[in-house]
C-alpha cells in the first residue's frame, strides 16, 4: 500500500482497482487504476482523486506523504466519477484554498455535487499557477473526452498530467511503462483509444498538432489510468497521432454472428478470398469476442466485412448491439462489405450495408446472401467477395 515517487516532490497516491470488469460497456479484463498525485511544494497540491469505493486506499497512500489537512490546492482535470467520486469527502477533509479546474469543470462539478460555494479557481490556457518551486500550466482538452477535460503541465519537470488521454485500463503493482510487459501495455492503450477516443479523433489530431506547434517539451506523460509513460512517452504520442489520422494497417476483419453455422461457413470462405489476395485477416465471432475487444481490432483494420444471419426480419442481437456500439464510436476510412444466411425474409445483408454506409465506409460490393445452407457454388461466391475486398484494399 505504498505511495510511489514519480519525480522529486511528486508522488502517486492513487488506487488500483483489481476487480473492475466493466467500464460503461467496455470489458476491463485486466482491471484498472485511478491515478492521483500529490505535489509537495510551498502550496501542496493534490492532482485528481479516485473512485469513491477506493477512497480508503487513496487516503492511506496520501497520508504516507502528507497530512491531508495541509493540502492547499486540488487540481481536477476531469469530473467523471472514476476521478472525482471521492471529491466531496476530500474537500470536506482538506478544506482547500482552491479547486483548480476548467470553466466546464466547474460547471460539471456543480452539476455532480451541487456545491456552488466550493473555492473554484477557473484556469484558462496560458494562465500559470506557481506553487513555489514548480509551475503549473493548463491545456484545455474539451471533449477529450468530456467537455470539462483538461491537461496540467508541470513546467520544471516537463511532466504532463494527461487525465484520461494516453491511459490504459491495466491494474498492475508497477507504476511505470518500463516496468511492465510492453505487448500488454500497447494492447491496453490501443483498446483504450479504440473504445474511449475514436469518436474524438479529429480533436486528438488537433491536440497533437498544437503540442507540436507550441513546442511543448514532454519528458513524462502521466495519465489517470494505468502506468506512467516515463521511458517512452514518444510511443504514446506517435500512436495517438496515427490513430487520430485513421491510418489502417492494410488488414481486414471478418466480424460475424451465426445461427446454425451457415454464416460462419461463409465467413471462412470470405477469409480464403482475402488470403488469395495476400491480405492478412482475422475472423471475430461476436459470440466469443467482446465488442470492446473487437473495437480494438477495428481501430487498426483497413477493411471490415460483416456477416450475420437474419432473425425476425432483422439482425441477430449481438450484431445489432455491436453495430450500435461501433456507430457511436464512428471509426472512419474503412472498406466495407457484408454477407449472411437467411430462411425466408433475409434482411440482414441490407441492414449491414445500411449501417456501414451510415458510417461512411466504402461499401465495395452489394453483399452476398444464402438461403439456409450454402452450396459449393455459394461458398465460391463468398470467396469471390473476399477477393473483391482484398483487391480494393491493395488498390487503396
Ligand atoms: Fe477515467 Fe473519463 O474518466
Amino acid at each position: 500500500m505504498n505511495a510511489v515517487k514519480v519525480v522529486d516532490n511528486i508522488y502517486w497516491v492513487g488506487a488500483i482497482d483489481w476487480n473492475v470488469r466493466d467500464f460503461h460497456g467496455y470489458s476491463t479484463n485486466r482491471g484498472t487504476t485511478y491515478n492521483a498525485f500529490v505535489i509537495m511544494d510551498e502550496k501542496i497540491t493534490l492532482v485528481d482523486t479516485v473512485k469513491s469505493s477506493l477512497k480508503g486506499d487513496f487516503l492511506k497512500r496520501l497520508k504516507e506523504i502528507v497530512d491531508p489537512e495541509k493540502i492547499d490546492y486540488i487540481v481536477i482535470n476531469h469530473v467523471e466519477l472514476d476521478h472525482s467520486g471521492s471529491l466531496p469527502e476530500i474537500v470536506e477533509l482538506i478544506k482547500p484554498e482552491k479547486i483548480i479546474c476548467s470553466k466546464m469543470g466547474q460547471k460539471a462539478m456543480v452539476e455532480h455535487f451541487h456545491q456552488e460555494d466550493w473555492p473554484y479557481e477557473i484556469v484558462e490556457p496560458g494562465k500559470d499557477i506557481c506553487l513555489g518551486q514548480k509551475t503549473l500550466s493548463f491545456i484545455e482538452t474539451r471533449m477529450l473526452h468530456w467537455p470539462d477535460s483538461m491537461f496540467t503541465y508541470v513546467k520544471e519537470d516537463k511532466l504532463l498530467f494527461s487525465s484520461d488521454a494516453f491511459g490504459q485500463h491495466y491494474a498492475t503493482s508497477e507504476r511505470f511503462d518500463d516496468e511492465v510487459d510492453q505487448a500488454v501495455l500497447m494492447e491496453e492503450m490501443t483498446k483504450y483509444y479504440a473504445n474511449i477516443l475514436t469518436l474524438y479523433s479529429p480533436k486528438v489530431k488537433k491536440l497533437i498538432e498544437t503540442v507540436k506547434e507550441i513546442g511543448l517539451e514532454i519528458d513524462m506523460i502521466v495519465p489517470d489510468h494505468g502506468v506512467i509513460w516515463r521511458s517512452n512517452p514518444g510511443i504514446a504520442l506517435e500512436s495517438y497521432d496515427k490513430w487520430s489520422r485513421n491510418i489502417g494497417d492494410g488488414n481486414a476483419l471478418i466480424i460475424y454472428d451465426t445461427m446454425w453455422h451457415s454464416t460462419e461457413k461463409m465467413a471462412k470462405e470470405v477469409g480464403s478470398g482475402l488470403q488469395d489476395e495476400g491480405i492478412s485477416y482475422k475472423l471475430l465471432n461476436l459470440r466469443y469476442n467482446h465488442r470492446s475487444d473487437v473495437m480494438r481490432e477495428v481501430l487498426n483494420a483497413s477493411a471490415i466485412v460483416l456477416g450475420c444471419s437474419t432473425l425476425n426480419n432483422g439482425l441477430l442481437p449481438r450484431m445489432a448491439g455491436f453495430l450500435m456500439y461501433m456507430r457511436g464510436l464512428r471509426p472512419t476510412n474503412k472498406i466495407g462489405a457484408a454477407f449472411g444466411s437467411f430462411g425466408w425474409s433475409g434482411e440482414a445483408v441490407k441492414l449491414l450495408n445500411q449501417a456501414m454506409e451510415e458510417m461512411n465506409f466504402d461499401v465495395v460490393d452489394p453483399g452476398y446472401r444464402v438461403k439456409y445452407v450454402p452450396t459449393d457454388d455459394d461458398l465460391h461466391k463468398c470467396t469471390e467477395l473476399g477477393r473483391t475486398v482484398g483487391k480494393k484494399l491493395k488498390e487503396s
